[in-house]
């Protein structure tokens, strides 16, 4: 079986970087070609839907030069690849609290999602200035202001991710084994893939693997 909706947490572009004896800004460089290349990929392999994590809310504390770097790429990313994505079918989301980002880079997000917004070949899913509890939490405070309780689906409706297909499988690179406030309540029934390798060293080969990994799980939800 075939995962729908993958996301991937490209994790281990600065140690990529260190070892390097280079900065950590061409770490997240080498880590910006790399996504270009496997988000092509995966649709090219049938992923429907693809989210990225591109910049948690947690992220936003690192140093303004890191963050200046990675904000270039994103301007950079939506200047490129938005009419590249239109002419593939491919519609553009951004996820996450996009207030906490600059004024033109929030224009540049809106563009992308309206320019995009008819695509129906797949969806790219950019989570940026994201976080999974402040997301759980955006959502409660959405329900609490309409003065109602809700069931379990039109809980998930109010999340960002609320139009997307359930998650399939959950992607880390860079060694670590942990969520890192990603996507939490959506991961409860996803399937989980930890790579030792640092994201700017995660091929297609890699993602053919995790795609294998996922083929071989027995998915019971619960049930026996
Ligand atoms: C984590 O590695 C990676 C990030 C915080 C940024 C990831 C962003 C990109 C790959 C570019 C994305 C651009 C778009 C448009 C989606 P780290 O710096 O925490 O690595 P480390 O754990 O080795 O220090």
């Amino acid at each position: 079986m075939k995962p729908q909706h993958v996301a991937i947490i490209m994790d281990g572009n600065g140690r990529w970087a260190q070892r390097r004896l280079l900065p950590r800004s061409a770490g997240h460089r080498a880590g910006f070609r790399r996504m270009l290349e496997l988000s092509e990929y995966a649709f090219e392999r049938g992923v429907s839907c693809l989210t990225l994590y591109a910049l948690s809310t947690e992220n936003l504390s690192r140093p303004q030069e890191e963050l200046d770097e990675l904000f270039g790429l994103f301007r950079t990313y939506f200047a490129e690849q938005t009419e590249r994505l239109r002419e593939r079918g491919i519609r553009i989301l951004s996820i996450g609290d996009r207030t906490l980002l600059p004024a033109d880079i929030q224009g540049m997000i809106s563009d992308a999602e309206t320019m995009t917004a008819s695509g129906t070949a797949g969806t790219l899913v950019l989570a940026i200035a994201y976080g999974g509890r402040q997301e759980i939490v955006r959502a409660v405070n959405r329900a609490v202001k309409e003065g109602r309780e809700v069931t379990e689906a039109e809980f998930s409706a109010l999340l960002y991710t609320g139009d997307l297909p359930p998650l399939d499988l959950l992607i880390r690179t860079g060694k670590e084994t942990r969520l890192s406030n990603f996507l939490l309540y959506q991961s409860a029934y996803a399937e989980l893939y930890f790579s030792k390798k640092l994201f700017p060293d995660f091929t297609k080969g890699d993602l053919d693997k995790a795609f294998k990994a996922y083929s071989l799980r027995d998915r019971r939800f619960g049930r026996i």
